[in-house]
């Protein structure tokens, strides 16, 4: 028999070298890399069984079956599954240990058996009784979900070939092992290989499979990282460990939109639905506060309300401070930049920090001008008009630009009580929204005048 070769593969990103090193030389990361065995030619030959032999056909003559999908009833994880778990789909669920995984997963299981589904839940992370007692504080625990407590991969398999279950959780990928590997489970080879066989059984067999993975702190999922183009669904569980509130966001979906956004909050009787977030994070200011701005931000298609917080302040240094939570920080730098060459607003001498409220991350680049106008009203110690939401992205050559379905977002700020909104002249509203003012503006000069303009209105 050939001897195995050995390979050494990092933990972090799953990159693997000819020979050990100190740090990875792709991803930086400092000891994460391990030698792990590579499969002989006899095991390598084993993925030839799982190919299947396929004949070229014209793209009009796919038969094409439209997707069976489970409802769970809790109707912010099938949002987020856009509209249910699909029959024979395999979700990556990725979050930080503790932050809920365990117990959404139990309430969701729950909810498929009293519809009558099987359901199999494996678990290598708790015993059968830590399980049981969860899922009385769940109200869970007369449901029909097998329970297996196993980390032996092929025990798992053998179970799902027996029970042929219609859903299938396997907690946590990083605690489950193939006697055909010899490295330790959670290393990136044996997450891989569970996965692969995992994934392989499911697809043959139309089950759908939930593979749940931690995260390391730096939000990458340590070793399953290598499995998110192998999944057709990653989602990641979300929240400060500090707060109730939990959202469940997904990356990818192949069955649906990504960037659909499930909220959650974590109560006694485990996670309670959000169903109408988009006035949680804004905050009730007693009085007109300098620098706060409100931002109708777009998650997936669902339209949320975030204040949108900025303080500039004199600095005593000759190196003012950019900082930012909620975004990128090189977005003040540029929003400042813009501010004093199309607006003549200097700012060298003042630290600028933004904050998005409540834990939201912004990415969307719509949520520009709300910045931009809050950093203002911090910088001339004057508040935005009340009751007022600003949303457009800015360029750099100080144009206010057109943002993504703008209808939806203005609907959603006349419903909270809004009553005037600045956007951008390029963007055009189908729908009227009684009881708002519209504001629009092409420059970055004329929302600063608006803004007067307003304010004497008000
Ligand atoms: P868990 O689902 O075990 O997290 P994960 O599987 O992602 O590691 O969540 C555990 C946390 O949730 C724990 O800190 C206790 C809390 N919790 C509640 O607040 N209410 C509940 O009903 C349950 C079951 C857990
Ligand atoms: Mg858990």
């Amino acid at each position: 028999m050939a001897k195995q070769k050995s390979v050494y593969v990092c933990n972090g990103c799953g990159e693997s070298f000819p020979r050990w090193m100190g740090r990875c030389t792709s991803c930086g990361e400092y000891n994460t890399i391990q030698e792990t065995k590579e499969p002989d030619a006899k095991n390598a030959g084993r993925y030839k069984a799982w190919a299947e032999t396929s004949s070229l056909v014209t793209l009009r003559d796919v038969q094409a079956q439209h997707h069976q999908r489970y409802r769970s009833g809790i109707s912010e994880l099938d949002r987020v599954l856009g509209g249910g778990l699909v029959k024979g789909s395999v979700v990556l669920l990725g979050g930080d240990p503790g932050i809920g995984k365990s117990t959404l997963l139990i309430q969701a299981m729950g909810s498929y058996a009293r519809a009558g589904l099987r359901t199999l839940y494996a678990t290598g992370e708790e015993s059968t009784e830590q399980t049981r007692l969860r899922a009385e504080r769940l109200g869970m625990a007369d449901c029909d979900i097998s329970l297996l407590a196993e980390i032996d991969l092929q025990r798992i398999l053998a179970c799902i070939e027996e029970e042929a279950p219609d859903v299938v959780v396997v907690d946590s990928i990083q605690t489950m092992y193939s006697s055909e590997l010899n490295s330790s489970p959670g290393s990136v080879a044996q997450v891989r290989e569970c996965a692969a066989q995992l994934t392989r059984v499911a697809k043959s067999r139309g089950v759908s499979l939930i593979l749940v993975g931690h995260v390391t702190k730096d939000g990458a999922l340590a070793g399953p990282r290598t499995l998110e183009h192998m999944v057709d669904a990653v989602l990641y569980f979300e929240g400060d460990p500090g707060d109730s509130f939990r959202v469940v966001r997904s990356i990818k979906n192949r069955y649906g939109s990504a960037m659909e956004m499930g909220v959650f909050s974590m109560t006694e009787a485990g996670l309670e639905e959000v169903s109408n977030p988009s006035s949680m994070f804004l905050t009730a200011h007693e009085e007109p506060v300098a620098g706060v701005g409100v931002f109708a931000a777009l998650e997936g298609t669902r339209p949320i309300l975030v204040e949108i917080q900025a303080l500039a302040e004199q600095t005593a240094g000759p190196n003012p401070r950019r900082a930012a939570v909620g975004m990128e920080a090189s977005r003040i730098q540029m929003l400042l930049a813009v501010l004093n060459k199309h607006a003549g607003v200097v700012a060298f001498d003042q630290n600028i920090y933004i904050k998005v409220v409540g834990g939201v991350r912004l990415t969307e680049p719509a949520a520009d001008l709300c910045s931009l106008l809050a950093v203002f009203s911090s910088l001339v110690e004057r508040p935005l008009p009340q009751k007022t939401v600003v949303i457009g992205e800015v360029g750099l050559a100080g144009e206010v630009r057109a943002v993504r379905d703008l209808d939806t977002r203005l609907k959603e700020a006349a419903k909270l009580g809004f009553t005037q909104a600045i956007v951008p002249a390029a963007n055009s509203t189908k729908l009227a929204h009684p009881g708002l003012t519209i504001t629009r503006v092409a420059r970055v000069g004329q929302a600063l005048a608006a803004l007067r303009q307003l304010k004497d209105a008000a």
